[in-house]
This record gives structure tokens, sequence and C-alpha cells, in this order.
């Protein structure tokens, strides 16, 4: 058994993840019938709302403060079995929103036997609301939750990094790997959540940044790119 498996994060995870289809399906719907209709790849379409993002992130989360804007099931899955493989005891996370993902890692930590997860959330709703899941699941005690922006809010990671989780803007991801990169332990794993950007891709692809890389064909066309640290 695992803390995923049974018990109050296995219950929440299941109504979080039923909230999450109930709240983003008239924004989903709508994103994707215009992407259809334009003749757009999911590519093209992520450029264009990397432009947006450019423009003013802050602006663009805050339209989408009542959205969850989660990981899949697959994905947050993925991310339990990734932390449990790595043994992580230490987990950062770039854009929190309702708590879904940071919920998984958790998870991972309590079965690793304990640990610390530094999760960061622009909107104070948004981390008022992760903070009640949190304590639903009863993993409040292995997260801490940083509202701010994640530019200021991870400048002072302290201690060694063995995974971090970039789901926030997705033009920050760069800055944001940059700032926590002298963390990150030998074998460390990064994964990008829509991991778009072309700064990002080709800083983690380039053998010199000292990481292997691979685009992962879960959930399909999601932009997912898993790293290993392999040189510090
Ligand atoms: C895709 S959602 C995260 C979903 C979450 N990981 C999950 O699976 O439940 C992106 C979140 O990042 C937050 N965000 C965007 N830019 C940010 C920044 N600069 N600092 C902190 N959070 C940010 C947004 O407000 C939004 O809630």
């Amino acid at each position: 058994m695992t803390t995923l498996s049974s018990g109050p994060a296995a219950q929440i995870l299941e109504k979080l993840h039923r909230d999450a289809e109930a709240a983003d399906r008239q924004f989903t719907t709508a994103l994707m019938a215009e992407i259809e209709a334009s003749g757009q790849t999911l590519e093209q379409a992520a450029a264009g709302m990397i432009a947006e993002e450019r423009e003013n992130y802050r602006a663009v989360y805050r339209g989408h403060a009542d959205k969850f804007l989660s990981v899949s099931p697959t994905f947050g899955r993925f991310l339990y079995m990734i932390a449990r493989a790595r043994n992580a005891t230490r987990i950062v996370e770039f854009g929190t929103s309702m708590g879904i993902s940071t919920i998984y890692l958790a998870a991972a930590l309590r079965d690793n036997g304990g640990g610390h997860l530094i999760t960061s959330e622009l909107e104070p709703t948004k981390v008022a609301r992760a903070r009640a899941h949190l304590d639903a699941a009863g993993l409040a005690d292995l997260v801490d939750i940083r509202e701010g922006d994640a530019l200021d809010t991870l400048k002072d990671v302290d201690g060694d990094v063995d995974l971090l989780l970039l789901d926030g803007a997705f033009t920050l991801y760069l800055p944001v790997l940059k700032l926590v990169e002298p963390r990150l332990r030998p074998g460390a794993v990064v994964l990008g959540e829509n991991a778009f950007e072309p700064a990002y891709l080709d800083y983690v692809r380039d053998p010199a940044s000292g990481y292997l890389t691979q685009s992962l064909p879960l959930d399909e066309g999601r932009g997912n790119e898993f790293s290993v640290r392999t040189e510090t």
C-alpha cells in the first residue's frame, strides 16, 4: 500500500481531479476548438501563448486564478513514481496552483520516509486553497508553500535538491532552473511540464549544460521534458 493507493491523499486527489475537470472544462474546450479552427499544431499554439506571457505573465495567470491547470492523473502518478525511484527527500516545484501535483510529490516524500518540498505560487487565493488541500491530504507538514513570484521565492533554496518540477509560467522555466541549478544533486531529475519554450529546451538539450534529456511520450502533445543532471 502507498499514500496514493488509499487514505486521505488518495481521496482528495480523486475529488480534486473531478473539480479540476469541471472548473477548467470550458476553458480547455474553447482553447482546443480555437487551435483546431486555426489549423495550428499544439507547438504553434504554445508559441502564441509564450508571446502573450512575455508581455505580462502575471496578468496571464491572474486571469487563470480560478483554474486548476493541473497535471493529469497519469502525469501525477509518474511524478510520484519518479520521486520514489529517486528516493527523493528534497523537492522543489514551480507552480503549485491548487496543489494537485504537490500532493503527488508530497505523497512520495511520505513514502520515502519524510522530506521537504518547497513550492511556489503567485496567486494568493490558490495558495490558500492548496494549503487546505494539503491539510486534507495529511501532507502539510512536508510542504512549504511560498506565495509570490518564483523568481523571488525560489532564490534562497538551501540544501540539495533531488527533483525539480517546472510547471509555472512557460517563459520562466530557464530562469527558475538557473536559480535552483546550483542545488541540484548529481542525478537529480528536472521535469518540465508544457516545456515548449525554445530557450529552455535548447539549454537542457545542449550536452554542455550538464543534462541528459528526453521528451516524454506521456500525455502526448503536452511537451513534457525529462532531464537528469549528469554534471554539477
Ligand atoms: C499549470 S499551473 C500549475 C499546476 C500544478 N502544478 C498542478 O499540477 O496542480 C501553473 C501555476 O503557476 C503559477 N505561476 C505562474 N507564474 C508564476 C511565477 N512567476 N511564480 C509563481 N507561480 C507562478 C500560476 O499562477 C499557476 O497557478
